[in-house]
């Protein structure tokens, strides 16, 4: 008999998690949530709702309270240091302030994504073995930056910046994204295109993710599932279409969500074209 959290068609059950602050604050409430494997997941809320205590949690850049977090069976809240490494070399982070080291380039900072794989002195004298140097710039590629390869970090855009860092995540072949509002720092149509490549990405490579994102709109978008968060409790896991006004109350409070919801949640015909054109174009390949 097979358990149903032991399901392979999971990556990530979290069941019960609590998180208390040493200040005092109750951050999760008996949180329970299972991510499918290729499961692109936005996680909305109210700011302090508790999202980034959830993400956090589950690589451990946070230590729940109590609960468990079980990342392919393997139970992430007690694992010792070394096998908390390798745990979390399978969940790539994406942060919304890109947190890529200024000074090296952009190539490097890709690379730095397999820092967890590659030996301390190879690391430290910057030698990749040129299979890993290879995979990075396939990524470059992909995300519409192979031209850049050469381009110290601090002399990017902020768009450009986190395809870097969605490069560097990748280059950690993880199973699960962890991604923490990767478009608050980002005008509306570069947004769109982050949201889309990250989504394009996961369909591509079987990734799961979590996004963290206050853009109801976009979660909308490019989900195929969101879960809202309010005061540390989930008081909403449904598809996309079935977000509508009560359910926004319920996450947000009241408002009126009319603009919010817009035409019905129905999307543009051009927001489904996928960036690959441009890629080739870049790649000189059309
Ligand atoms: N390091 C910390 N120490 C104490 N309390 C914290 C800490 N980090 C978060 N909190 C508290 O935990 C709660 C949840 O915070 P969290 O940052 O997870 O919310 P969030 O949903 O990510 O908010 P935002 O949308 O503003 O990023 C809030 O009440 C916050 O004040
Ligand atoms: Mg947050």
């Amino acid at each position: 008999m097979i358990e149903l959290g032991t399901l392979p068609s999971t990556v990530l059950e979290v069941a019960r998690l609590n998180k208390r602050y040493p200040t005092g604050d109750l951050a999760l409430r008996d949180v329970d949530l299972r991510i499918g494997r290729g499961e692109v997941v936005a996680l909305i809320g109210p700011s302090g709702a508790g999202k980034s205590t959830l993400i956090r949690c589950v690589n451990r850049l946070v230590q729940p309270t109590s609960g468990s977090v079980r990342l392919d069976g393997t139970e992430v809240t007690d694992l010792g240091s070394a096998s908390l490494r390798r745990a979390r070399r399978r969940m790539g982070m994406i942060f919304q302030e890109y947190a890529l080291i200024e000074r090296l380039t952009v190539m490097e900072n890709a690379l730095s994504g397999r820092l967890g794989y590659v030996g301390f002195w190879r690391s430290w004298f910057r030698r990749f073995p040129t299979t890993d140097v290879a995979e990075a710039f396939t990524l470059l590629i992909r995300v519409g930056l192979s031209d850049m390869a050469n381009k110290r970090a601090d002399a990017l855009s902020g768009g450009q910046r986190q395809r870097v860092g969605i490069v560097r995540a990748l280059m950690q072949r993880p199973e699960l994204l962890l991604v923490d509002e990767p478009t608050a720092s980002l005008d509306p149509k570069t947004s769109r295109q982050i949201m889309r490549l990250i989504l394009e990405l996961c369909t591509e490579r079987g990734l799961a993710a979590i996004i963290n994102i206050h853009d109801v709109a976009l979660a909308r978008q490019f989900a195929q599932r969101i879960v809202g968060l309010r005061a540390g409790v989930i008081v909403f896991d449904g598809p996309p279409n079935s977000l509508d006004a009560a359910a926004l109350t319920a996450i947000y409070g009241d408002e009126d969500w009319t603009a919010t919801l817009g035409h019905g949640g129905k999307v543009a015909e051009d927001e489904h074209r996928s960036a690959v054109p441009e890629v080739e174009r870049l790649a000189g390949l059309a």
